[in-house]
């Protein structure tokens, strides 16, 4: 196989202010009508003086081709699901979005729309949210739920939050203290439960990858308010356990809490509500296909089953005779988690996949997402200095957990420099050092729309950098070089004493 060459090092784009020169002009204001010249020398007189411009704002002084060239080229040094051949960032699910969700995200219909409009005007709106919110529920086996969580994270508070309310309507809130977590877990659960005020008690996975069923039984008590576990875990397995996990804590009076952000491998398939769940979050932006990239706006519903209802957020959608309302009718309500409905617009995205792919097609997703995962998972395990700890001879599921450990003591060559060095390859690295009970991890996502080619070509990429790692470790330890900005020091790189994000000419901070 010939892989692509990639070559991003000689890349350079001057800052806009550094394009054009003086006087040139990339658009024409309108001159003001008369009035309106008037009226600003009214508002200009209530300025300070101290406050008032004295010379014309630095503007960048460019043509249009000037401007839409530079930031052509600025988007094209950046790297994305629809620019590189795979995005195998694992935990996260960088799913390719379709490009039929931007066109009706982006329809005025849904983006010129104020949530203080009247009800009767904003009837598509509400219609839409409320039968996102079932389709929601469906996959999940919830009875109710919530949209206006905006993060993964953030759902999980409002669950904690739901879960903390239970327990004080149950007269319960001061001697259940403890949320259990396994050792697995994304960091986002134990940080979720200690903001609600929790107490977290660790259970390690025991070697198939799950949650250790003798180490859960000696911490469960009246303590316990609850569990909160992602399944398929952050290594990729199923717990087959589930039902006895869900049967263990239930028993002494604790809440189960399922972690929806890997549910790209499940969907359709099976559901948290199915397994013992009673309340659940999950990431549109991951699952359903909207882009989160840079920590932009994401979405995070929650669904519960019954005996949490009357806790949720207000207010919440209602129907009938196919009119749509706001309902503000919950007593027991934790409140508000979000303004207005939550992050819409990531929303609408997430319900126009659900509706172009049907059930049918969600589910295929999550098996062509596993089918991706044990190919390129049972593959790099063959690669010299790579294994895949937990669950000997077990499937993954929508992705896997590689070790570079014997890499490491062989060579030197770490996990990170494995995945600095991918990015030679145009591939982006994938999450390294995570899960935590995994040395040297490599966590791979490869997602459902990969084509075969493209996973060949990142096993291809990695088979290279394991060839290279035994034969010149020197030259994957100083990788990247083929990019914009070559290896950084990582210390270094975060540190804001030594960072210089400015434009360089008022850049004192030289490193
Ligand atoms: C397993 C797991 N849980 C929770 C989260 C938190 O989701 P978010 O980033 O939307 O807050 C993540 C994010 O990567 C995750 O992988």
């Amino acid at each position: 196989m010939t892989l692509r060459k990639y070559r991003q090092a000689d890349w350079e784009e001057p800052l806009i202010f550094e394009l054009g020169r003086e006087d040139r002009v990339g658009f024409d204001v309108p001159s003001l009508e008369p009035e309106l010249i008037d009226a600003v020398a009214d508002i200009t007189e209530f300025v300070p003086s101290g406050m008032l411009r004295t010379k014309p704002a630095g503007l960048p002084e460019v043509s249009e081709i000037e401007v839409l060239r530079h930031f052509i080229h600025l988007s094209q040094m950046n790297y994305g699901v629809s620019s590189g051949i795979i995005y195998p960032l694992g935990s996260c699910t960088m799913k390719y979005n379709p490009v039929v969700n931007e066109v009706l995200a982006g329809h005025p219909k849904m983006t010129e729309v104020h949530p203080e409009q009247d009800e009767s005007s904003v009837q598509g709106m509400l219609e839409f949210l409320y039968k996102l919110k079932s389709g929601f529920l469906e996959v999940t086996g919830m009875d109710d739920g919530t949209l206006q969580p905006a993060a993964g994270a953030h759902g999980e508070y409002t669950g904690i939050l739901l879960i903390r309310a239970y327990h004080q309507n149950h007269g319960e809130l001061d001697s259940r203290t403890e949320i259990i977590i396994p050792d697995s877990a994304h960091g986002t659960n134990p940080a979720s439960a200690i903001m609600a005020g929790y107490k977290t008690v660790e259970v390690p996975s025991n070697e198939d990858g799950g949650v250790d069923l003798g180490a859960l039984k000696s911490v469960v008590g009246p303590q316990t308010a609850g569990l909160m576990l992602t399944n398929p875990n952050t290594l990729g397995i199923f717990d087959e356990n589930i039902a006895e996990i869900a049967a263990i804590i239930h028993e002494v009076g604790g809440l189960m809490y399922y972690d929806g952000a890997n549910l790209n491998a499940v969907m359709g398939k099976c559901r948290p509500g199915d397994m013992g769940f009673d309340v659940v979050h999950v990431n549109l932006h991951k699952t359903f296909s909207t882009p989160h990239g840079g920590g932009g706006p994401g979405s995070g519903p929650v669904g519960v089953k019954a005996l949490l209802a009357d806790y949720l957020p207000v207010p919440d959608i209602v129907e009938s005779d196919g009119i749509y309302s706001l309902s503000y009718d919950k007593p027991k309500t934790i409140g508000k988690v979000h303004g207005y409905h939550g992050n819409t617009n990531v929303m609408l995205k997430a319900y126009t996949y659900m509706l172009s792919l049907g059930g049918e097609g969600l589910k295929e997703a999550s098996e062509l997402a596993v089918l991706n995962s044990n190919y390129v998972a049972y593959k790099l395990k063959e690669l010299r200095g790579l294994s895949l700890p937990f669950g000997e001879g077990k499937w993954r599921m929508h992705e896997a957990v590689l070790s570079a450990a014997e890499m490491e003591a062989d060579t030197g060559v770490r996990a990170l420099n494995v995945s600095k060095k991918l990015l030679d390859y145009g591939i982006h690295a994938p999450t390294t050092y995570f899960p935590l009970i995994v040395p040297e991890a490599l966590m791979v996502e490869p997602t459902e729309t990969e084509p075969i080619e493209a996973l060949d070509e990142f096993i291809e990429a990695v088979k290279e950098i394991s060839e290279l790692a035994y034969s010149d470790p020197e030259e994957v330890m100083n990788a990247p070089k083929n990019t914009t900005i070559g290896k950084l020091d990582e210390a270094k790189a975060a540190h804001p004493k030594t960072i210089c994000l400015s434009w360089r000419t008022y850049c004192t901070m030289a490193p």
